[in-house]
């Protein structure tokens, strides 16, 4: 079965010290968490923040990974570093990075495949535009992404996809249950169908996108949905762990 997994993406928020706070917070109402609980946060804050978790059932991602082992890519982090520090998930072609960074979906598939040799699991976020969903080509777009960002990968139960539409995303507008629903299982039908013999059925997909305490039972109660992606109400202990603890 596929076990569900509420990750929080922190973004550019919580200095080390801030984000250790946050965690040490958190532990005590995750402790009986049924699902797999994750925070991704800031690189300089993964030393603080994995101290801060010993002994608790929250892992740690990262937001990003270079491709490369190594080398002159000044900025950048590789899996190594990451894997050293114990860091088990990062997030991997968030729209945020597609569109203030660069991000194509040649290297989102190229950092994939550099974390999942690593021994990292990738967390790769998929989704469309306002402008595509209202123009009726959500599909296409996620088509295209399917086709472009898992080229190569051989056991896709070792990655997350995280749908998140673009329009939902800290924008207080999140997908309706059944919206989010169906187009999760449209990804996955159609990863079936292209990634055929490849372990498509024990991949994990989340939803992301303003979810929240309020909306996450009837978000997680969707067949489809394996887990949610949390931006903003992963930044406050409470609220996470009301998200975390959806089935309660
Ligand atoms: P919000 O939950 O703030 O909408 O952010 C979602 C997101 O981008 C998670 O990666």
């Amino acid at each position: 079965m596929r076990k569900p997994i509420i990750a929080g993406n922190w973004k550019m928020n919580n200095t080390a010290s801030e984000g250790a706070e946050l965690v040490k917070a958190l532990k005590p109402l995750v402790k009986d968490a049924k699902c797999e609980v994750v925070v991704c946060v800031p690189f300089i804050d993964i030393p603080a923040v994995k101290k801060a978790i010993h002994g608790s059932k929250i892992r740690l991602g990262a937001q990003n990974v270079h491709f490369a082992e190594k080398g002159a890519y000044t900025g950048e982090i590789s899996a190594a570093m990451l894997k050293e520090y114990g860091v088990q998930y990062v997030i991997i072609g968030h729209s945020e990075r597609r569109a203030y960074f660069g991000e194509t979906d040649e290297t989102v598939n190229k950092r994939t495949l550099a974390a999942l040799a690593a021994g990292l699991t990738p967390i790769v976020c998929i989704g469309e535009s306002l402008e595509e969903r209202e123009g009726g080509l959500t599909e296409k777009v996620l088509d295209k992404q399917i086709a472009a960002d898992f080229q190569g990968i051989e056991d896709f139960s070792k990655i997350v996809i995280a749908y998140e539409p673009i329009w939902a995303i800290g924008t207080g507008r999140t997908a309706t249950d059944e919206q989010a629903n169906e187009t999760i299982g449209y990804i996955r039908k159609r990863m079936k169908k292209v990634y055929a013999g490849k372990n498509v059925g024990r991949m994990r997909i989340q939803y992301g996108g303003s979810m929240n305490a309020k909306n996450a039972a009837g978000l997680m109660a969707q067949p489809e949905i394996d887990g949610g992606l949390i931006g903003g109400a992963s930044l406050k202990a409470e609220e996470f762990a009301k998200v975390v603890n959806y089935n309660k």
